[in-house]
């Protein structure tokens, strides 16, 4: 297949330098997109001008949510050389999720090709300020124009790219989590291992009740016991707990992260002891009252490396560290983001220089 690149006429003005990007809030010049017709496959690839997209309202994916996406980011070093991390991890994940969700799998080959053209385009919109990264957004949606339940025979792959500053507004911060006790984000044999557009909509009523209460985001418990730690829903969560970092076991409802893998493997690499497992609420609570609870953190794309300073569970509050940042927790921020942004070498070869 071809990729056709159409440029646009009125390049919109970039934020100003050290304006504070928050995540999600501007969008680039150009968006890649692809479309997918049933007898014929995914055609018509290309890099057009970043605008909006007529749907008709009886499309599937308003109704059904039949939508899967990613996040990955990329960055520009001082020689204004682009560096994208651990691309081809998404690309292999969103196969994953489009198997689950019904969705036509992709050429991964292709679309990395494809967003790394997208990304010669729009070099300038990267911000290279501390903190910052253009954060790159594939997606897939159904686009069949009816109303029975039934996987779609049209599809829209997308790419649209955003520069972004930190995911959460008091920046490394440490944050606080309500763990939540009634609500549920995912089963195991569901779609929580999935990252499909409504694992994202289940989670909302939970997060604004936690806003509303002060907290930043909910730590999900396993909805049949409410007993294991699962993740945050934009991050995997990790503990030390008595030199150990425990990390939950992906048994099917937790989302297999990158940042997650890429910092079990760097931790691995240094010499730290890490274990996958089940990890309770109970046991992270008791550790916390004796003191071998060290440190707690979440992993992600967007959030990066995210200390927690706090946890609520059944009404009581129980402060991790002090409310700092911990040791482990601030030597992998600097270290992946040392590797992403070219300020440390990458001995995994991680990166992918444009
Ligand atoms: C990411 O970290 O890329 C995510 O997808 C999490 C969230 C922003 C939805």
């Amino acid at each position: 297949m071809e990729l056709q690149i159409i440029k646009t006429q009125h390049p919109k003005q970039k934020p100003a330098a050290g304006e504070p990007l928050g995540f999600g809030k501007y969008f680039t010049d150009h968006m890649f997109t692809m479309r997918y017709t049933a007898g014929q496959g995914w055609h018509d690839a290309k890099i057009e001008p970043y605008a909006p997209v007529a749907f008709d309202l009886a499309t599937t994916v308003f109704h059904y949510a039949q939508g899967i996406f990613e996040g990955l980011k990329a960055f520009k070093n001082e020689q204004g050389e682009v560096r994208v991390f651990r691309p081809e991890e998404n690309f292999k994940r969103m196969n994953r999720s489009a198997d689950r969700m019904c969705i036509p799998r992709i050429d991964e080959q292709f679309v990395l090709n494809g967003l790394f053209e997208l990304l010669k385009l729009e070099k300038d919109w990267i911000p290279t300020a501390p903190g910052t990264a253009l954060y790159i957004r594939p997606s897939i949606i159904a686009t069949k124009v009816a109303l029975g339940v039934h996987a779609s025979n049209e599809y829209l792959f997308f790419i649209i790219l955003s520069p972004v500053g930190s995911y959460y507004a008091h920046g490394l911060a440490p944050t606080r989590l309500l763990v939540e006790d009634y609500y549920t984000r995912a089963t195991v044999g569901g779609t929580g291992e999935s990252k499909c557009i409504a694992n994202y909509a289940v989670s909302l009523k939970a997060g604004e009740e936690a806003e509303k209460k002060g907290f930043d985001q909910v730590l999900w418990l396993d909805a049949n016991e409410k007993k294991y730690v699962e993740e945050v829903g934009s991050m995997n969560m990790f503990f030390v707990i008595g030199g150990e970092v425990v990390t939950p076991a992906l048994v099917g409802s937790i989302l297999p992260g990158i940042t997650r893998k890429s910092c079990i493997e760097l931790l691995q690499a240094n010499g730290y002891k890490v274990s996958e497992r089940r990890v309770s609420i109970d046991e992270v609570i008791a550790a916390q009252k004796n003191g071998t609870l060290d440190e707690a953190f979440g992993t992600g794309t967007a959030a990066v490396i995210s200390p927690v300073g706090m946890m609520e569970y059944k009404g009581q509050d129980y402060v991790v560290n002090g409310g700092e940042m911990g040791k482990i927790t601030k030597w992998l921020y600097d270290t992946i983001t040392g590797i992403q942004t070219g300020k440390l070498p990458d001995p995994h070869g991680w990166v992918v220089k444009l």
